[in-house]
């Protein structure tokens, strides 16, 4: 992965819990965090005593590297959303000042434990469509805009392998949004959840309480069936 390929944007704990409607029960899990990035997901959930690990190409980088790249990349990702405002809905965020303040505290939050977080094997440098996990290493795999949102980026194909993938690695995986970038449905949406039935998994589009994007308060939820272990 080159470093300035990405843009990174990293989301709290209390945006994942409403991403992906998480009860507490789900917290106790093993979780994968699916493209983390410099959410403060992991640390938080440490902080809470729940031990997850998170997966991201980015990963290879050092703290000083990621911190450089959102240096770099704060003010034009700002001003994007600045530009693009009624394309979301602005009552968790007041305004795109407050987004940027509450994103760059998640991150700080996510650069003060990297290092730590490493060492200790809860940021590890792995890439979807191929994960080195043993079969059925977790409960739930979370994946917070990656997957459907790079529908121009990323083709059906890699789509379809990433999520048996994930389904071979844990038991339950779920996908917030199941938006593209602008905003319409992934036409991958529908192929994903023909192709997950026909293997055996159940696959349901859940209403959650997280509504950033405009008509983005769905989640997929792909799990396997008592009777196909
Ligand atoms: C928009 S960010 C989302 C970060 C975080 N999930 C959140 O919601 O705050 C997308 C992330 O996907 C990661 N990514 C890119 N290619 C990937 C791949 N092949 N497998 C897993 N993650 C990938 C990027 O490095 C980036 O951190």
């Amino acid at each position: 992965m080159i470093l300035e390929s990405v843009i990174p944007w990293g989301r709290s704990l209390d945006e994942y819990r409403r991403m992906f409607s998480l009860t507490e029960s789900d917290l106790t899990k093993t979780v994968l965090g699916v493209g983390d990035g410099p959410a403060s997901f992991n640390i938080e959930m440490q902080e809470l005593g729940h031990s997850m690990v998170s997966i991201d190409p980015i990963y290879a980088f050092s703290a000083e590297e990621i911190a450089s790249r959102i240096e770099q990349t704060y003010d034009t990702v700002l001003e994007q959303v600045r530009l693009n405002a009624d394309q979301f809905n602005w009552s968790d965020f007041r305004n795109p000042d407050d987004l940027g303040e509450q994103r760059m505290r998640a991150m700080k939050r996510f650069l003060a434990d990297y290092e730590t977080g490493k060492q200790q094997g809860r940021y590890r440098v792995q890439s979807l469509p191929t994960l080195s996990f043993p079969d059925q290493s977790f409960d739930l795999a979370l994946c917070s805009h990656f997957l459907f949102l790079y529908t121009a980026h990323l083709s059906e194909d890699f789509h379809l392998q990433a999520i048996h993938e994930l389904m071979r690695v844990a038991s339950e995986v779920r996908i917030f949004p199941i938006l593209d970038l602008t905003g319409q449905l992934s036409p991958y949406v529908k192929t994903v959840t023909r192709e997950c039935q026909k293997s055996g998994f159940s696959v349901e589009q859940i209403e959650v309480p997280y509504h950033f994007q405009k008509n983005g308060n769905q989640m997929l939820c792909i799990t396997k069936k008592a009777s196909n272990p």
